[in-house]
């Protein structure tokens, strides 16, 4: 593990806080239903400043002249870990993940009283859980009740997500690394789905296949809902029962990524069941991705967020107007954003470790502009319920195409080229599996 990543995010953070107390926890264990629990994820903050993925966590920064990084966790306990597993124990997490000190998650409010006395400010993830809001307050109560004895509580809280949001959203060299990991299985997994798709297979046959490459390359979950949509269900963006059988002559929209070390990764490919788009499919795949084309070319730092939407749109709306797909001029078609009824998203989000990741889009009321080490997707579609005022060869068509971008002042890295993508591309693959199966 690169644990040098981590002690420099904590030395970053404790700069920008300037003095006072930063408090982050982990996120707790859910039961699912009786004695099952859900699969246990780390909290995306926590772990962005320790590495560190047990349950039961809880970072405490001081910053400062010297500032200081305190872990508490799980005691060692042999009896739970012949159960459960190993667990690190104060001692052998402080030396492996380098904090200054730690101690049993026990300890934590009788020396976070201490922690917090006499300090500026309190930071911490304000109104995010409402237990862990009781609980700062009554830490902050704790001291204030000290007042006699000479001790102050900090006068001043202050939300410590806002703080890492800024952070998190620049992606440093080594959570690159990962994302390029995580977007390499996700391709790879693509490409199984295409040549494992049949007229007659069913959408979780294929959701398998996808699985099974996330997983024996070593990632540890889906970082979203895996959507496998064939036909009418291509057209139903969150789409999840992936459980229809496949008919010739359908497409298949598949949006599936794989989380690697707790970074994400968002593809979305279609492609038709058969192997051979149709004229009706081709036009509109095609439109989409000219329009994720035209998107790509203003990921340039210094653009503003919405260029590229707007880029998308542009090549949408016309698209529609050419396609007959709505009636009028591509001016009125703007005017009147008559394109949302088969173009309602925007074409993209901040990516990391969680799948629609942290940051904000606007300062105030502009958008934010791009800077070198952003990752972004880029993901138009286009989706058209059959109607009777639409032409039917375009009924049940939905089409979206999705890559993951990292920003660069010298020239853009696409995570995700790997997946197959140009129709060329798509067809030769699909025959090649059909021809060996
Ligand atoms: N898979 C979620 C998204 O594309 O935003
Ligand atoms: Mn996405
Ligand atoms: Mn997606």
């Amino acid at each position: 593990m690169n644990i040098e990543a981590y002690t420099r995010r904590r030395a970053e953070l404790a700069r920008r806080m300037g003095t006072g107390v930063a408090v982050i926890a982990t996120a707790p264990e859910r039961a699912r239903n009786r004695d099952t629990h859900y699969p246990y994820r780390h909290d995306s903050y926590f772990y962005y400043l320790t590495g560190f993925t047990e349950p039961e966590a809880v970072l405490v920064l001081v910053a400062g002249e010297n500032p200081k990084s305190l872990l508490f966790c799980r005691n060692k306990d042999i009896e739970r870990e012949i159960w459960d597993g190993y667990r690190y124990g104060p001692d052998a997490a402080r030396a492996a993940f380098c904090f200054d000190e730690a101690y049993p998650i026990a300890q934590l409010d009788e020396r976070l009283t201490d922690l917090i006395a006499n300090q500026p400010t309190l930071f911490y993830a304000m109104g995010a859980d409402a237990d862990w809001d009781a609980h700062m307050m009554a830490a902050l109560n704790r001291v204030r009740a000290q007042v006699r004895a000479g001790v102050h509580a900090p006068g001043e809280i202050r939300d410590i997500y806002a703080m890492l949001d800024d952070m998190r959203l620049i992606k440093d060299s080594h959570e690159v690394e990962v994302m390029r990991r995580a977007a390499a299985i996700s391709c790879a997994a693509h490409a199984r789905a295409m040549r494992a798709t049949r007229p007659g297979r069913h959408e979780y046959e294929i959701e398998a296949e996808l699985l099974h490459e996330f997983r024996r390359a070593g990632s540890q979950f889906p970082a979203y809902g895996s959507i496998v949509a064939s036909g009418p269900n291509a057209c139903v963006l969150h789409y999840v029962s992936n459980d229809r059988r496949m008919a010739d002559g359908d497409l298949l929209l598949i949006d599936a990524g794989c989380e690697l070390d707790g970074y994400a990764s968002d593809i979305t490919r279609t492609f038709p069941v058969n192997g051979v788009f149709s004229g009706a499919q081709r036009d509109i795949y095609q439109l989409v991705l000219d329009a994720q084309s035209a998107a790509m070319t203003r990921l340039v730092p210094g653009a503003s967020f919405i260029d590229y939407h707007d880029a998308a749109v542009e090549v949408l709306a016309r698209g529609m107007v050419e396609l007959g797909l709505l009636p009028g001029t591509y001016e009125q078609v703007m005017e009147n954003e008559s394109y949302k009824r088969f173009y309602m998203h925007r074409t993209g989000h901040w990516l990391g470790m969680d799948v629609h990741d942290a940051g904000e889009y606007k300062r105030a009321a502009n958008w934010r502009k791009l800077e070198d080490g952003m990752v972004l997707t880029v993901e138009p579609g286009c989706y058209v319920r059959p109607a009777e005022d639409v032409p039917q060869a375009f009924w049940n068509i939905g089409v979206r195409i999705e890559d993951d971008v990292v920003v660069r002042a010298g020239g853009n890295e696409i995570l995700t080229a790997a997946a197959p993508k140009s129709i060329a591309d798509i067809e030769t693959l699909m025959a090649g599996a059909l021809e060996a199966a």
